[in-house]
């Protein structure tokens, strides 16, 4: 998108990021409100173009949202036959088969229940990190632009978006990153034994995400409050990758009351 390619120019000669864009927020009383306009803003973008192509995340915080598509998908409201996605981000290394990688959560929570025309995800247990993450970044470019990229926020004050950490500049590309402490500490409570751990990633990068023509963001509880407030205030910079967001001239963010309770 070339609107904010001129931003990576103006990066790379060493000027200071302004935000040009103010993110449309919406507040909800509950999550459960949070998860059902997600997956409305996902079905209509299907419903306006069969042959969308999407950017889908991980975490806690979409599992209520795609319950509601499988349910949408089962009721015969929505097709996605047509759809190509593209997955965030994936520890590394990660068997693709593990319990804890993201492959079986996409599977177990949406792909195993609603069919699509391709399906794209880093591979956790490829041997060499740097050439699949390049095949990766070939196989987004091939698809760009993106028409919508859902997106969750880091824990805590990390503000990462997929697994750009805090120091992920804004021309950033697919590849292998290390995680933050936080975000270790945190998505540890998500492994089915919390010591295996991963301390890195393959992940999209903040470019390949502002690419979208289309960003929605999702953020639920007291726990994104910090990170959602230093999303939109304060300056564009790499210590809080999500405020990024605000280059972009498309974008929404989702929040319940819980979230949005530091702005
Ligand atoms: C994880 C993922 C991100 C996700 C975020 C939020 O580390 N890599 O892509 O959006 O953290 O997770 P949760 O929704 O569980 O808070």
């Amino acid at each position: 998108m070339a609107i904010v390619t001129e931003f990576y120019e103006k990066f790379r000669e060493g000027e200071s990021l302004e935000a040009k864009y103010t993110p449309e927020v919406i507040i909800f009383d509950e999550e459960g409100e949070v998860d059902a306009f997600a997956a409305e803003f996902v079905i209509d973008q299907v419903a306006k173009k069969e042959d969308s192509v999407l950017t889908l995340p991980t975490g806690n915080t979409p599992l209520g949202m795609y319950e509601n598509l499988v349910q949408a998908y089962n009721f015969g409201q929505v097709d996605f036959s047509n759809v190509t996605a593209f997955n965030l981000d994936e520890y590394y290394p990660m068997d693709p088969n593990s319990e804890d990688s993201y492959y079986s959560y996409m599977r177990k929570n949406l792909f195993d229940h609603v069919p699509v025309k391709e399906w794209h995800i880093l591979n956790g247990g490829a041997d060499d990190p740097e050439k699949e993450a390049q095949r990766y970044a070939d196989l987004l470019s091939v698809h760009q632009p993106i028409d919508l990229a859902i997106l969750g926020l880091g824990p805590k004050t990390t503000c990462h978006l997929a697994f750009n950490e805090r120091g992920s500049q804004v021309d950033s590309r697919t590849r292998f990153v290390t995680l933050d402490p936080e975000t270790i500490g945190v998505n540890s409570q998500l492994f089915v034994n919390p010591n295996e751990i991963r301390t890195g990633a393959l992940t999209q990068g903040i470019a390949d995400i502002l690419d979208a023509e289309k960003i929605l963001l999702l953020a639920k509880g007291v726990g994104k409050a910090w990170g959602v407030n230093r999303t939109l205030k304060g300056p564009v910079s790499s210590d809080a990758p999500s405020s990024y967001l605000r280059l972009h001239p498309n974008v929404t963010i989702a929040l319940d009351k819980a979230a949005a309770s530091y702005l």
